[in-house]
């Protein structure tokens, strides 16, 4: 565990954020009860990499909190030319994500959608390029059925957290986690990947 922490630390220290805000909204999480955790640097810095390798200019995130990922999925948009859709279910986080990102000048790259991510991802047009999935978790199959509808062929799906089955606080969270898990194990619809990195994170391509 101690071992976890340095490699961590360590990676902290070598990724940039390519600007200070992103580092105030990541660290701001800490100090607060009131939000639950952003995803990692190494996390928001990967995704923002997939984003471009893949050019996916269309990108769908659901589980907005505070913007810290959409910081990194925005500044990818930005450089590819592309847009970002964030779904938020709290009408306070999603003004507070709006509030901040408005300093990183990605208003043409970024909306901003109060609701339900099974429901708002439905309303939205299909052959999206990329789906990021972070919350939710009870919602996490109906979120794959729905997400995976609404992908192009070779498009690109993201959940964090599936090591809860794991790591989870709570025997049923942990149960339905593995479920999911397995479930996406035996799809073959999907090409997939399941990582040991932040809360555990699951890659996978539509075929
Ligand atoms: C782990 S936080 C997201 C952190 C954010 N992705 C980041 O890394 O900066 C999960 C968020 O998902 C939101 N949420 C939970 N269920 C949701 C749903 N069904 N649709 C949309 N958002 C949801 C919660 O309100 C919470 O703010």
């Amino acid at each position: 565990m101690k071992n976890h922490k340095a490699k961590i630390d360590y990676l902290n220290n070598i990724i940039d954020e390519p600007l200070d805000i992103m580092r105030f909204l990541r660290e701001s999480e800490d100090l607060r009860d009131d939000i639950c955790p952003s995803v990692g640097k190494e996390i928001g810095n990967f995704l923002y990499f997939m984003a471009i390798n893949t050019n996916s200019k269309r990108i769908v995130e659901v589980g907005t909190s505070i913007g810290y990922s959409t910081s990194w999925l925005g500044l990818a948009a930005k450089k590819i030319n592309g847009h970002v859709t964030t779904i938020e279910i709290s009408e306070r986080l999603i003004n507070e994500a709006k509030f901040n990102l408005k300093l990183l000048d990605l208003d043409d790259n970024i909306t901003f959608i109060k609701g339900r991510g099974e429901k708002v991802i439905n309303e939205l047009p299909d052959e999206i390029d990329m789906i990021f999935i972070d919350g939710a978790t009870k919602s996490y199959l109906e979120l794959y059925e729905i997400s995976l509808s609404k992908l192009k062929k070779g498009g690109l799906l993201i959940f964090e957290d599936i090591l809860f089955s794991v790591s989870g606080k709570r025997e049923i969270q942990k149960e339905m986690m593995n479920d999911f898990n397995i479930k996406i194990k035996n799809d073959n619809r999907i090409e997939k990947s399941f990582l040991n990195i932040g809360d555990g994170l699951l890659l996978c391509l539509k075929r």
